[in-house]
């Protein structure tokens, strides 16, 4: 089922909420699905409707008033799971459930206590007990990256036939390295006889800070499905972030070979939410949303995007939500700049030696703060001509 469209499946709701501390209200879970909507997530994992009544409600609300995007439930691969999830997502007008077992070693041993032909079979019965309940089922392979390549192949070829449209292969522990991770795609969608009918999927933990890279490799290797999630929330050192997967694949398609149908313009203001939300700031050098992702500073920076953006700009900050790039006036900052956020201003200087004298004045006081505000070059242009 290789195509150039990867879906967008965003997990902020559920895998984002996992990280200690990012709980969220019914109303708060609603208000950001209505962003992710507008961003046109394919699918959004909406929570884990057995985990409490909040989160079945959370679940069966976001169910009901989203209809663009196919609206998940998680869901441990036991019966009452299954049929908790199905129940919440009555209302939804596309709804998926998401059910999982470990089939790691170190997990199926010590967690799960089951030899491996028990976790085979209790996918399948997990698998056919969704199918009765939606048409749309994932499986995921929990602890995928560290199991066993042949015990894979098993277990996915029979929730395939068993009636499981997209496989999961999670790097639940942020183990993978992307080469390694993304050859296992490969492998697996290569030797699985009935893979073709099934569409693979990436979901990376960012232990080791690859889950971004792990992701795309998985793409490059054949995964048509992202589970990430704004602003790279969940468990622990958090998931794939949803923006920089998205900008990645966009800005080098020459070499992803894909498209989502995201509308990136919505990327920022959807940070911004589930920033404000969960309480959860964003820093200020994160990639595509952070305060500083698309500020210059440097001289050489600044002249070279006020000749050609592109010089130091391989993205337009408007493209992902951004008013407008941004020129920062500090220390570091050269004639070129300073000289372009006077002319801005409308103070022009009537000699060489004018503006020579206020970008002197500009240098003295740069050292003194931070950032030069418009209002400081404004001081700075009423004290050159006092002194005068
Ligand atoms: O990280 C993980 O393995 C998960 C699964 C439940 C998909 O979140
Ligand atoms: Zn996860």
């Amino acid at each position: 089922m290789s195509s150039d469209r990867l879906i967008i499946f965003d997990t902020t709701l559920r895998d984002g909420e996992q990280s200690p501390g990012a709980s969220m209200t019914k109303a708060e879970k609603v208000r950001i699905a209505k962003m992710l909507e507008m961003l046109k997530v394919d699918v959004i994992e909406a929570g884990f409707a057995i985990a409490s009544p909040g989160d079945f409600a959370s679940v069966k609300a976001v169910a009901e008033t989203i209809k663009d995007s196919t609206i998940c439930s998680l869901a441990r691969a036991v019966d009452a799971d299954i049929d908790r999830a199905g129940e919440a997502l009555q209302g939804a007008a596309s709804g998926r459930i998401h059910t999982f077992i470990a089939t790691s070693p170190i997990h199926m041993k010590y967690k799960l206590q089951m030899q491996p032909d028990q976790v085979v079979e209790r996918a399948i019965h997990a698998v056919k007990r969704a199918r009765n309940l939606v048409g749309d089922v994932e499986f995921s392979l929990e602890d995928a990256s560290r199991s066993e390549f042949e015990f894979m192949c098993r277990i996915i070829e029979a929730v395939i036939d068993a009636g499981a449209s997209t496989i999961n292969l999670p790097d639940t522990v942020g183990y993978g390295e992307p080469q390694e991770f993304g050859e296992m795609f490969g492998r697996l969608i290569a030797s699985v006889p009935n893979a073709h009918k099934a569409i693979f999927s990436a979901h990376c933990h960012n232990d080791l800070g690859l889950a971004v890279a792990n992701s795309l490799s998985a793409v490059r290797h054949g995964a048509r499905q992202v589970e990430c999630t704004i602003n790279g929330l969940g468990e622990r050192a958090g998931n794939a972030s949803l923006e920089e997967i998205v900008m990645a694949i966009r800005t080098r398609k020459d070499i992803m070979g894909v498209e989502t149908r995201i509308d990136a313009t919505h990327i920022v203001p959807t940070s911004r939410l589930v920033a404000s939300v969960t309480g959860f700031p964003v820093q200020p050098n994160k990639a595509i949303v952070g305060a500083n992702a698309f500020a210059h500073e440097s001289g050489i920076h600044q002249d070279g995007v006020l000749k050609h953006r592109e010089t130091y700009e391989i993205m337009r900050a408007e493209d992902v939500g951004w008013h407008t790039n941004k020129l920062v006036l500090g220390k570091h900052s050269g004639r070129a700049a300073v000289k372009a956020r006077f002319d801005a201003l409308g103070v022009s200087f009537e000699s060489q030696a004018a503006l020579d004298e206020a970008f002197a004045r500009f240098k003295l006081l740069a050292d003194k703060k931070h950032e030069i505000f418009d209002e400081d070059l404004q001081a700075l242009v009423l004290d050159a001509r006092d002194d005068a």
